[in-house]
This record gives C-alpha cells, sequence and structure tokens, in this order.
C-alpha cells in the first residue's frame, strides 16, 4: 500500500477520461466515513457488463463534478469494513450488495422523495460508476447505509450477480403486477385451469437474459430462451440445466419461435438489440407483455409495421414495458431469489461467471466480450 503526499492511504481504482479518452488504473486516498449513518465497504468483486463497455468507449458516463475521470464498476460485492455511529443495520464482516443509482435533489420528484430514484422523473439521479459518481471498480468505497444490502454468507461466491439480477427482478414484479388483471395468469391464483402455465420468452443469453430466465423458470413460467448463438453452445446448455428451452435466432426465425412455444404470454427482452426486439414484438401473444430491459446504443433507425404494431396491440390486450434501474424491493428479491437459484441448480449459477481478472487488467473483459459475466476480483487489494 502507497501513501499520498498528504499521508494518505491510497488504492488502486480503474478509470475512465472521456475528456482524454483515456482508460487506466489510478491511485485514489482511501476514502473515510463523514456521516454517522455511512459505510466504509472493502470492495471484493465488481461485475462488468456492456454498460462499462459503452462507457469504456466514451458513448455513455459521466465523471463526478470536479473530475476529469470516472472509477467504473456498478454490479459490486463489498464487505463492511467500517460502520459510523448511527448505522443500524450492519457490522464490520457483513457481505453487502450496494445500490446503483442515487436520488435527485428535487423536492417535486415524486419518485426520489419516496425513495423510488429507479423511477425518476427528472434525470438529475445519478449512479455509481456511470453518472456523475464514482463506482465500486476499487479497494474502498463509503456509503450510506440506506443503499446497501446485506446478503448471506452463503452467496458469497455468486453475490455479484445481484445487481444483474435486479433487473429481471424489477421486470417481473412489473409483469406478475400486469397479469394479475388476469385471473388465471399467476401460478398461485385459484382461477388457474390445472397444467396451465404463461409463457416466457427471453430475448438474450447474456448475464440479465440468463438471470431472468432462471427467474421466470422460478417464478412458475414455461420458459425459452431466444439468442444468436448456435446450438451447441455454453449458454444454451446453461439454460437447459436449470429448466429452459433455447432456441437460436439463426435457425428459428420468430414465427418458427412462436409455433413452437403457442401464445407468447410475456416476452423478456435483454438484448438490446432493436430489429430482432422488434421482430419478437409481431408475435407477442394474446393478453401479454413484452418487457423491454436492453438499452439500444447508437445504430441504425429500423422501419416496422406500426399499423399491425397497433392493431394487435389494442386487439390482443398487449402491453409494452420499459425498465431500467432497480429499487429496494427488487434488490431484496435478488438476494432471496439467488439464494433459491443457487440451492435448486449451483452449477449453473456459477457457471455464469465465467472469468475473474485483477484490477490492473480491468480492460480485457471490458471490451473482451467472450464469455458470459466476467469480474473483476479486488478481495481487498489497493
Ligand atoms: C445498470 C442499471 C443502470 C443502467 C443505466 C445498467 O447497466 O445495471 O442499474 O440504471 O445501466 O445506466
Ligand atoms: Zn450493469
Amino acid at each position: 500500500m502507497q501513501e499520498s503526499v498528504a499521508g494518505e492511504r491510497q488504492m488502486k481504482a480503474g478509470a475512465v477520461f472521456p475528456g482524454k479518452r483515456k482508460i487506466e488504473v489510478v491511485a485514489l486516498d482511501e476514502p473515510r466515513i463523514s456521516s454517522p449513518t455511512e459505510v466504509k465497504l472493502r470492495m471484493l468483486e465488481v461485475g462488468v457488463c456492456g454498460t462499462d463497455r459503452e462507457i469504456a468507449s466514451f458513448h455513455h458516463g459521466t465523471p463526478p463534478e470536479g473530475f476529469d475521470f470516472l472509477v467504473l464498476g456498478h454490479e459490486a460485492l463489498g464487505e463492511v469494513a467500517e460502520t459510523g455511529p448511527a448505522v443500524s443495520r450492519l457490522q464490520p464482516g457483513d457481505l453487502v450488495v450496494p445500490m446503483v443509482r442515487r436520488p435527485c435533489p428535487h423536492a417535486e420528484c415524486a419518485a426520489c422523495r419516496a425513495g423510488r430514484q429507479d423511477f425518476c422523473y427528472t434525470d438529475d439521479f445519478r449512479e455509481r460508476g456511470i453518472k456523475e459518481q464514482h463506482g465500486f471498480m476499487t479497494g474502498f468505497v463509503v456509503d450510506d447505509e440506506t443503499f446497501l444490502n446485506a446478503v448471506p454468507r452463503e452467496l458469497r461466491a455468486v453475490a455479484v450477480l445481484v445487481e444483474p439480477l435486479t433487473i429481471a427482478e424489477k421486470a417481473l414484479m412489473q409483469i406478475q403486477a400486469i397479469q394479475q388483471r388476469l385471473p388465471w395468469g399467476d401460478s398461485t391464483s385459484p382461477g388457474k385451469p390445472s397444467g396451465y402455465s404463461q409463457r416466457a420468452v427471453v430475448l438474450g443469453a447474456g448475464p440479465v437474459g440468463l438471470l431472468g430466465a432462471m427467474a421466470l423458470v422460478n417464478a412458475g413460467f414455461e420458459t425459452y430462451v431466444y439468442s444468436r448463438e448456435s446450438i451447441p453452445n455454453p449458454r444454451a446448455e446453461l439454460a437447459q440445466a436449470f429448466g429452459a428451452r433455447y432456441f437460436c435466432s439463426e435457425t428459428h426465425d420468430v414465427k418458427q419461435l412462436a409455433s413452437e412455444v403457442g401464445n407468447l404470454d410475456v416476452v423478456y427482452e435483454a438484448a438490446g438489440a432493436t430489429q430482432t426486439a422488434f421482430d419478437l414484438l409481431q408475435v407477442l401473444g394474446t393478453d401479454a407483455v413484452y418487457c423491454f430491459t436492453g438499452v439500444p446504443r447508437h445504430g441504425e433507425p429500423i422501419s416496422i409495421d406500426t399499423h399491425a404494431l397497433l392493431y394487435h396491440l389494442v386487439l390482443k390486450n398487449q402491453v409494452i414495458l420499459g425498465t431500467v434501474n432497480a429499487g429496494k424491493d427488487a434488490f431484496e428479491a435478488a438476494i432471496r431469489d439467488l439464494r433459491v437459484f443457487y440451492q435448486r441448480w449451483p452449477e449453473a449459477v456459477r457457471a455464469l461467471i465465467t472469468g475473474r481478472y485483477p484490477i490492473e487488467e480491468f480492460r480485457e473483459p471490458v471490451f473482451d466480450r467472450s464469455g458470459i459475466k466476467n469480474i473483476i476480483v479486488l478481495d481487498g487489494r489497493t
């Protein structure tokens, strides 16, 4: 460990300099607790995703005020190192997954004032590792207890998957809320005909897709994963291992998919691939919900048949929904469900993490798209 000129202990951080178009490991002073409800975390692991790739390609991401760089990392697992005097829920040694988004300052933003910054109206929220606040790809961070979620020890090896799972959990909660309009839609509802289950198609076999597919299987959906990679491939095998069926979009177009599946009750999109996403919208079923989670980045416009789209939307009682980020309820659901998934399918859950890198090599997993979830192992190294 080094010391800065001021005598502060220093730590390494994975940083992106948008102005200089540079990506490098920087040395930062170790942060200190400065308010009674704050917690100091020793970071253990940080997952890397497409958002980080966008930031590192200078398409997305904003440094905090006064900085010319942004520390990356929003999918994190840490261990409590120290707690402020008013911290009530956490103690040193606890494992925690921090939330990503921080509320905007505006009094009139009902969402942020209600602690639901994932529904922020003003766009002035901040996101750690993404928008105006440093992320977690470093040795230590300080954060308020409000934004930290305790994780059971038994999830130590896989808890870095909690944040990507929260995207699916928030989606699923909304889908289930909408499908309450169907007295037979919920697996627990008394109006459900015997043997009936809703069918869900997951578009994309990345971590958010596969974790979403696990959540759907676990919630009782007959689940299909639809993705580009031809069979056999590790993602298809993984999907099968936890009870989903895999279809390759190169060999099955959306009509063939729909004829295999039957009524597409739910589509959970997690690919950010506009063309396939809208192709799939054309075969969305009756009384169905289509949920978009993938952020499409800078592509050419595509054309869609708006007449058919509106016709089906109305005559088939369809709902199209977009969702971003996640609230406390989704973090809690993700922690609860990850524990269930890990008990049901321990190998499949572990197999989602395909690469581990030290912080000095953080650029590699950011740009290398092979593997499923690649992570940076920090493990208290500073
Ligand atoms: C993160 C979300 C975030 C979104 C947009 C995603 O990668 O998981 O928490 O809201 O990017 O910045
Ligand atoms: Zn992410």
